[in-house]
């Protein structure tokens, strides 16, 4: 069994490999280029889940730019939000004036997205672009901004490329869904 495999325990199937990934981040990575080229945007990543897609991105853009990073309340060992968001961690730069592009992994029901933008949009930035490598397919999902979108996936729990499961998993090198076995105790 290979380390891949072997790391794969709790994984029902792999939804996007590494290599696509890694392909789509570059193509997002030039259309931000092209739209900051002549500005140094603030990338803002939402911790945990965006680290990975945000070291990604940053490293295949050219233009200069700045980072901070925001951690709001994730759901803990449950599969679904609660639709109550918390700031644990609040930027260090006063983002007043600048040109904010917010790194999300995924966009499930839009609740702590349209949370932050609020936040976010209250002190005053010049603009702000949201870039999402994940949205899911849903209905009953809030109207919230999205300019950016890496993938679009199946509403179901997905781990893996920064996304946890109760803490866990965040080190796949891919996308994939979770084996619904690991929370529903048998
Ligand atoms: P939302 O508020 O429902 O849109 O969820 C946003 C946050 O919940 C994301 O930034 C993730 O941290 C987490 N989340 C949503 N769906 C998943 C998933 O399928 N796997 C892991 N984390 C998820």
């Amino acid at each position: 069994m290979s380390d891949y495999e072997r790391r794969a325990e709790g994984v029902a199937r792999i939804l996007i490999g590494d290599g696509e990934i890694r392909s789509r981040i570059c193509e997002m990575a030039k259309e931000l280029d092209a739209a900051y080229a002549g500005d140094v945007p603030l990338l803002v990543g939402v911790l945990n889940g965006a680290i990975t897609f945000m070291t990604d991105l940053m490293r295949a853009m050219t233009i200069p730019l700045e980072v901070d990073f925001m951690a709001v309340s994730s759901y803990g060992a449950a599969t679904q939000s609660s639709g109550v968001v918390r700031i644990l961690k609040d930027l260090n730069e006063d983002i007043e004036g600048r040109r904010v592009v917010v790194v999300e992994d995924i966009v499930d029901s839009g609740l702590t997205l349209q949370y932050l933008l609020d936040v976010l949009q209250r002190r005053n930035p010049l603009d702000v672009r949201v870039v999402a490598l994940l949205k899911k397919e849903k209905t009953d999902a809030v109207e919230v901004q999205v300019d950016q979108v890496g993938f679009t996936i199946p509403d179901e729990f997905v781990i893996g490329y920064g996304l946890d499961y109760a803490g866990k998993y965040r080190n796949l090198p891919y996308v994939a869904v979770l084996d619904p076995r690991m929370y529903s105790g048998e």
